[in-house]
């Protein structure tokens, strides 16, 4: 729209009675004001943020190492992540917009995946400005109000897609939204070539929730159980569950008996599974080395990684296999007990600020 304005003044410029050209001068003109355009606007994106590639580079390799590297016991996740990623990012025209919707219990990595989505996808990550973190708390805090945000919704989704077709939406605690709101979305969602002259089919959609936390747990336990390897368990086994436990929420709210869900507009949904020890252990590793505590894995002593431990919950009761809030306290205790070990001088490790040795 910018670039023809500008190159249209241009022409009407060279056609101007008084400014005589020929209709060869006319075209050079608008050549050349093309090309001003094109350095200008290549100079304007690589200052101001720009819905392109510059800014929005979508980097699939980043995100399989990153989520490889950095996300603990979720092969399910991994997988689906990336492959429905990436089949959205490598064509300019997809059939429909990306939806996931993310479920597990507390602390398990919904919130993470959808930072190193961010991160990996757009340059800012989640300060980018195609990047949208809603809560559903947060924004949408009464019930009575719905109409009324239902309205909001609407007008702030299409400001955001008609200001930049790759914008990513992440809903989170989706199950605590007013029940049927998020109905109003569902035409983004959708098939469509456009809308209001619109294209919603690159965007993004995650939805995050607590709702199928508890079924997943229960087919991981069974599948436990049953002496099967947790990275045996196959997405079929447990997408149903969750699908089920999203759709007849007791709470009535989020993806509640939504038209998301029975026009199938929901791309795949994702079974985030409780974390076991092991898992834990590696983010109290994460922690450790995040906090400065330490500067090398291996130099870590394995009683401090039990220390931090110690101070989480295991559920169920008799079998203490999965923590009852994944990783989402490590840090906080990883900091008590190191601070707990510094006042009783019990060692003498590598504190922030520094007080020993190279590890
Ligand atoms: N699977 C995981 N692998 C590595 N780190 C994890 C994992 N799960 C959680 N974490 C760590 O715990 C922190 C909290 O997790 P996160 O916020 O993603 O949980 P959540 O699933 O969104 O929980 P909630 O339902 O309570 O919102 C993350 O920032 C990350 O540091
Ligand atoms: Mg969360």
């Amino acid at each position: 729209m910018l670039k023809r304005t500008f190159v249209l003044g241009l022409v009407l410029l060279a056609s101007t009675p008084g400014i005589a050209f020929s209709a060869g001068i006319s075209a050079g003109f608008a050549a050349l004001g093309s090309l001003a355009y094109t350095s200008f606007d290549a100079l304007r994106c690589k200052i101001f943020v720009c819905c392109n590639d510059v800014w929005i580079p979508s980097n699939i390799e980043g995100l399989s190492r990153e989520l490889a590297e950095k996300l603990h016991g979720q092969h399910l996740v991994q997988r689906t992540v990336i492959g429905h990623v990436k089949g959205h990012m490598r064509t300019s025209n997809p059939p429909k917009a990306l939806v996931l919707s993310f479920h597990g219990l507390t602390g398990v990595g919904k919130n993470f995946v959808s930072r190193i989505i961010a991160e990996n996808i757009y340059k800012g990550g989640l300060r980018s400005p195609f990047v949208h973190l809603i809560s559903a708390t947060k924004e949408f805090p009464h019930e009575g109000m719905v109409e009324f945000y239902k309205a909001q919704l609407k007008s702030w989704i299409e400001g955001n897609m008609t200001r930049c077709g790759r914008s990513m939406f992440i809903f989170d605690e989706v199950d605590k939204l007013p029940p049927l709101l998020l109905d109003v979305i569902k035409p983004y969602m959708d098939y469509y070539d456009e809308l209001g002259g619109v294209n919603y089919r690159r965007g993004i959609f995650l939805f995050l929730s607590n709702s199928g936390g508890s079924a997943i747990a229960q087919t991981v336990l069974d599948h436990w159980q049953s002496g099967k390897k947790r990275v045996s368990l196959e997405l079929s086994e447990v997408e149903g569950k969750v699908t089920r436990a999203a759709v007849n929420s007791d709470s009535h709210q989020g993806l509640w008996h939504s038209q998301l869900i029975s026009n199938h507009l929901i791309t795949a949904f994702i079974p985030f599974l409780p974390l076991e020890k092991s898992h834990v252990k590696k983010c109290i590793t994460d922690a450790l080395i995040d906090r400065k505590y330490f500067k090398k894995r291996h130099t870590i002593p394995s009683e401090v990684i039990d220390s931090v431990l110690k101070e989480l919950t295991f559920t169920p009761t008799t079998e203490q296999i999965f923590s009852s809030t994944g990783c989402k306290r490590v840090s906080e205790k990883v900091d008590y007990v190191m601070m707990d070990r510094e006042v009783v001088g019990k060692e003498s490790w590598n504190m922030p600020g520094g007080r020993k040795d190279e590890m």
